[in-house]
């Protein structure tokens, strides 16, 4: 297998909050190559942004700290870089789509200069041909009337516009890894697909890895290659996405696949939401998180604590019990 572009080892990120401790990030692990989608999928509060944020250099120090771990990307150790540099790499090498993209738009500028300001600073184009740039950007993210636009504020934009521009505004460095927080979570169902297949387009073409980040197993099965599964700040399951999708065998997957609606369930059959409460980060239950929730659970499985295994080619699994676990049971 040829080098990944981006590998992340053993990343350990913590916050200290009045709650406590909170390991938010709990040695994860996963490799993205070059031209790959990957999905990384979970409940609300499981660590997924806050993994995209270690791989930014964003994680607010304090109350936020990566401990330990490291992040390589095209060859580089992230975690050793120093403010300025890793400024510039996300700038230029990756992008990223946030959760709220009203935060990361700023109301008083037009788009032509959020657009163009970065390039100028990454690229060192001109600012015309900067402005030409962001003009091309916008009829590349299908937002009609590009000229027009570029005077407007974003208010005068509608949300779905206001998430291409912010595609456009990721990927105007033409970075080599996108990343795209729940990027598409607040829109309507025919937008959501729009966006994302214009998101795979496009790095599609320049060869761009793309990391979409979501909690819906459903969003991703038509776009990923490979799917990661986060519970209470691990990884629980890695493998292909036909391979997730067709044997997960990690209770926690089935457990997300059975609370979506699937095309080739038979029509009426009920859709069964994962009993229990999401944990609470700063009090987890002892052994396996997930133990409490979960129908396959033996006694082990409260007081020790599986590990993420390779339990055949590309399909890693941390369940003790996972030769049992099956979707249809
Ligand atoms: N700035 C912060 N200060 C304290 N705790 C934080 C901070 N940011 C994140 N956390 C905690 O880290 C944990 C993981 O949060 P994260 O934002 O990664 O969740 P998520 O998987 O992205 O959830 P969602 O689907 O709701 O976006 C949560 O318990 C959250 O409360
Ligand atoms: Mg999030």
């Amino acid at each position: 297998m040829t080098e990944a572009l981006l590998s992340v080892e053993n990343l350990h990120t913590q916050f200290r909050t009045e709650g406590g401790l909170v390991q938010a990030v709990d040695d994860v692990s996963f490799n993205i190559q070059a031209g790959e989608t990957f999905a990384l999928v979970g409940e609300s509060g499981c660590g997924k942004s806050v993994t995209a944020l270690s791989i930014m250099g964003l994680i607010p120090n304090p109350p936020g700290e990566i401990t330990s771990g490291s992040i390589q990307f095209g060859g580089v150790d992230l975690l050793k870089l120093s403010s300025t540099e890793m400024r510039s790499i996300r700038g230029s090498k990756i992008g990223m789509i946030f959760q709220e993209p009203m935060s990361s738009l700023n109301p008083v500028l037009t788009i032509e200069s959020q657009l163009a300001e970065p390039l100028k600073i990454h690229t060192g184009l001109s600012a015309s041909a900067a402005n030409d740039r962001a003009q091309e950007l916008i009829d590349m993210v299908g937002i009609p009337d590009s000229k027009t636009r570029l005077k407007q504020y974003p208010h005068e934009l509608s949300g779905g516009q206001r998430q291409r521009i912010m595609i456009a505004m990721a990927m105007a460095c033409a970075p080599r890894l996108l990343i795209a927080d729940e990027a598409t979570t607040a829109l309507d169902v025919t937008i959501q697909a729009q966006i994302l297949d214009l998101m795979q387009e496009v790095t599609e073409k320049s060869g761009a890895a793309l990391l979409i980040i979501t909690h819906n197993l459903g969003i991703v099965a038509r776009y990923a290659d490979r799917v990661a599964v986060m519970y209470a700040g691990k990884l629980r399951e890695v493998g292909d996405a036909s391979d997730i999708y067709a044997a997960s065998q990690h209770p926690y997957t089935v457990g997300l696949l059975r609370s979506v609606p699937r095309l080739d369930s038979e029509k009426g059959t009920p859709l069964s939401p994962i009993g229990g409460e999401i944990p609470d980060l700063t009090n987890l239950p002892g052994g396996c998180a997930f133990n409490p929730r979960c129908q396959w659970a033996v006694d082990r499985c409260s007081v020790e604590e599986p590990e993420l295994i390779e339990i055949s080619q590309g399909k890693q699994v941390a369940c003790f019990e996972h030769a049992s676990v099956s979707l249809n049971v």
